[in-house]
């Protein structure tokens, strides 16, 4: 790995988490929201994203992996741990750091869907749309990115850098 550069800063973040946690708490006021993180990336979202609500949730997660090596979506999505509710009837809100391909998320809306709950969406801090393989459009768009690897704030290199702050990019120098 070159030197890490930092893409988006912790303030930028926070600012787009903020603006789309008002968004969520206006539109799903009144209802019954679980949100449901999606592992391990979307940790940290999740985190921010949930103390920036003021409506109630419940948090659930899940974790997944899709089969093939670590920077190449196959479309073929493992559940390494499902959720724990019964999401019958409830309303569900996927928090992912990342749509990439949108090969995962394709997949988990429709498994969350025969589930039977009464809606599905999907929120996202990271989008590389230009990456897509798939019609996905998230509901609750965060920050568009270009096509290039990016690290921290959830998203790793070989389970490293999860931990950064920032989202960075690895520039061989
Ligand atoms: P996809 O949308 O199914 O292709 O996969 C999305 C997931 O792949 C994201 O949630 C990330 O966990 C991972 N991923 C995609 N692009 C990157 C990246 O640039 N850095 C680190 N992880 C990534
Ligand atoms: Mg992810």
């Amino acid at each position: 790995m070159g030197t890490l550069k930092v893409m988006i800063s912790r303030d930028e973040l926070k600012a787009k988490t903020k603006e789309l946690a008002a968004r969520i708490s206006e539109d799903y006021s009144g209802m019954e929201l679980l949100l449901v993180g999606v592992l391990k990336g979307g940790f940290m979202f999740l985190a921010d994203l949930a103390r920036e609500l003021t409506i109630d949730v419940n948090l659930d997660f899940i974790s997944c992996s899709s089969y093939g090596n670590a920077t190449v979506s196959s479309g073929v999505v493992r559940i390494l741990k499902d959720i724990d509710y019964d999401i019958t009837g409830k309303h569900v809100l996927l928090v992912e750091d990342l749509v990439d391909t949108g090969l995962t998320l394709n997949y988990l809306k429709e498994l969350f869907g025969a589930k039977g709950c009464a809606s599905v969406k999907v929120c996202t801090i990271l989008d590389k749309p230009s990456r897509r393989k798939v019609v996905m459009m998230p509901d609750y768009e965060g920050i568009v990115i270009p096509d290039a690897f990016v690290v921290g704030y959830g998203l790793d290199y070989a389970e490293k850098y999860r931990n950064l702050p920032d989202v960075c990019i690895v520039c061989d120098d």
